[in-house]
């Protein structure tokens, strides 16, 4: 199985910055994607047996509307456009879940702007 818990600045990031201009984050800073489709961010996930994991997603969304992003394990679509609801604002953070299929090895777990909105501030992922 595999468990653990992956920060945003740990994050391999294509097209967004680590920031800290809004509380509450854990680690070092927060990921802020571009605000365009296809900025993403994707973590390496190390397993030692092939595995149902469970993902969990620490976000804010201080917007008024969703914020959907697509989730790819090892290049495979494990979800199409999961939805990040708002939060009361920049600074309160939420989780939301999926799960994920993991084999041994390293896997590697992208998340993908799906609109021109870009995705959600994300501080962390866990895998459990
Ligand atoms: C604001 C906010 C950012 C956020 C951005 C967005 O600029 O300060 O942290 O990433 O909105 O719309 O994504």
């Amino acid at each position: 199985g595999a468990s653990g818990v992956y920060q945003a600045a740990e994050a391999r990031i294509v097209q967004g910055t680590i920031d800290t201009d809004h509380a509450g984050f854990s680690g070092s800073g927060f990921l802020n994607l571009a605000n365009s489709a296809g900025s993403y961010a994707e973590w390496t996930v190390p397993a030692s047996a092939a595995s149902a994991a469970t993902l969990d997603l620490t976000y804010a969304n201080g917007t008024g509307a969703d914020r959907p992003m697509d989730v790819t394990v090892n290049g495979a679509r494990v979800a199409t456009g999961h939805v990040f609801p708002p939060t009361a604002d920049w600074a309160t953070w939420s989780t939301t879940s999926l799960p994920i299929p993991l084999k041994a090895g390293a896997n590697t777990v992208r998340v993908t702007s799906t609109t021109a909105d870009g995705g959600p501030n994300l501080d962390r992922i866990t895998v459990r």
